[in-house]
């Protein structure tokens, strides 16, 4: 399963990375305001941190300027960042274009099974639907990443699920136990999905005793 962070914080970046399991980041035009940072600038710094997939999102709404604004990402910016189109029938085109010029998509904001498969009919690489955002009104997100993991197997389709909008650990345990191929998650999702009591205890009774041994003069 591939590691992604969810955020356009160039600090947070750098401490998961130094772990040594991120595999690529995700962001938006929200995370790259609250980052209070030019967008390519911030990108590029994001790009020369992690070598794996960044997403860029474009702007335009119609086909003809996502079109222009992705090649224009892909000239400017390292060959590591993919472009990030949103799932709408323009984004849909723009998707099968750029995918005819060689340039990796993330197609997201998707809410539903048949979104996800148009997309990955369009050639995209990713697509991520929002299971965060589907809890949020009440309804179960995770059904959503199931209803997509079982087309997957119907249909044979190589596009990856990067299952995106992650609230808690526990949406990614059950991402794992579905197969979505790819997760993004905030910074405090990554800490929290390392951290166990029982490792902190356990280490800590073991640093106690060897403070013994070497006490002792048996280290
Ligand atoms: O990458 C975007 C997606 O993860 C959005 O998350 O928390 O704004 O619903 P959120």
């Amino acid at each position: 399963m591939e590691f992604f962070l969810d955020t356009a914080d160039v600090d947070e970046i750098r401490e998961i990375a130094s772990w040594g399991i991120l595999d690529g980041v995700t962001t938006n035009p929200s995370l790259i305001k609250k980052s209070g940072r030019d967008f390519k600038t911030v990108v590029a710094e994001i790009a020369s941190i992690c070598d794996g997939p960044i997403s860029a999102e474009v702007t335009a709404l119609d086909t003809e300027g996502m079109v222009e604004q992705g090649r224009l990402l892909k000239e400017e910016l390292p060959p590591n960042v993919i472009i990030k189109i949103p799932c709408t029938p323009e984004g849909l085109a723009a998707t099968k274009i750029l995918t005819a010029d060689g340039i990796k998509t993330n197609v997201t904001l998707i809410f539903s099974a048949s979104q996800a498969l148009m997309a990955a009919k369009a050639g995209a690489t990713y697509v991520s639907p929002f299971i965060g955002r589907i809890d949020d009104t009440g309804a179960d997100g995770m059904t959503l990443i199931a209803e997509i993991m079982s087309a997957w197997d119907n249909y044979n389709v190589d596009t990856k699920v990067l299952a995106a909008s992650i609230r808690h650990p526990t949406h990614v345990l059950a991402c794992m136990q579905m197969g979505a191929h790819t997760v993004t998650m905030p910074t405090k999702i990554f800490r929290q999905l390392m951290t166990h009591p029982l490792t902190d205890k356990g280490l800590a009774g073991f640093m106690k005793d060897w403070a013994e041994v070497e006490a002792a003069g048996n280290a």
